[in-house]
């Protein structure tokens, strides 16, 4: 399967979102990457409803909701009613995994489960069958622009085996943090899906270009 691209609209310009989203909607990339932060989970609090209420309205593409928030269950409802596509949650954030997943598929979306660079992929292998993604996290949560971690690719390797040999080898891997034209190419060869990409298309010079070349190899 050819490899998908999410810019993230974490490093997009706020005050020129409509801007930002038409400008992805032309591009190659495949879907857009929602980073919903709560400040109490990842020390940083991005965007909540309103906002992803408003992209909603422009967006032509799927939208992946990355939730970094505490007690995701009480909110699995309100995003199918945003109109996400994809729903992760933090393995981190759930104290009732599998449940929160079945939830997730229940309300009509794919449910993601994103790893933590600290948390070991074993996590997943008892959810492996209630999971259409896992992100694996490749910076600490919380911030765009900053360095990927590159234990990465190993764990992208041992997360392919591990969905492989529990029967769920449909199941994507996602990349974030971190991405750009310097490891793109080596995360999918490791076995990646779905490379999330927020500096690198943004605030480059050329975003539709930046997207063209994460999205076309
Ligand atoms: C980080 C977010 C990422 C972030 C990626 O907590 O989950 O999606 O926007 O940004 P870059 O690509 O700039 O590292
Ligand atoms: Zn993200």
């Amino acid at each position: 399967m050819a490899h998908l691209l999410a810019p993230s609209l974490l490093a997009a310009d706020f005050a020129n979102l409509q801007r930002d989203v038409e400008m992805v909607n032309a591009s190659e990339a495949h879907w857009f990457h929602l980073d919903v932060m709560d400040g109490v989970f990842v020390p940083n609090i991005s965007f909540g409803m309103p906002v992803m209420e408003a992209i909603a309205r422009h967006a032509t593409k799927p939208l992946d909701v990355h939730l970094m928030i505490v007690d995701p269950d009480r909110y699995i409802q309100t995003f199918a009613d945003l109109g996400a596509d994809v729903l992760t949650v933090h393995a981190e954030a759930c104290t009732h995994l599998h449940r929160t997943l079945s939830a997730i598929r229940k309300a009509g979306m794919k449910a993601g489960v994103a790893l933590n660079p600290h948390t070991p992929v074993e996590v997943l292998r008892d959810v492996a069958q209630e999971l259409d993604l896992v992100c694996l996290m490749s910076v600490n949560p919380g911030f765009g622009g900053q360095s990927f971690i590159e234990r990465t690719y190993a764990k992208t390797r041992a997360m392919r085996s591990l969905l492989d040999e529990e029967g769920a080898p449909e199941a994507l891997i996602e990349i974030d943090g971190g991405v750009g034209v310097g490891n793109a190419k080596a995360l999918v060869d490791a076995g990646a899906n779905v490379l999330v990409a927020g500096s690198s298309v943004f605030r480059a010079e050329h975003p539709l270009e930046a997207a063209r070349a994460l999205a076309c190899f």
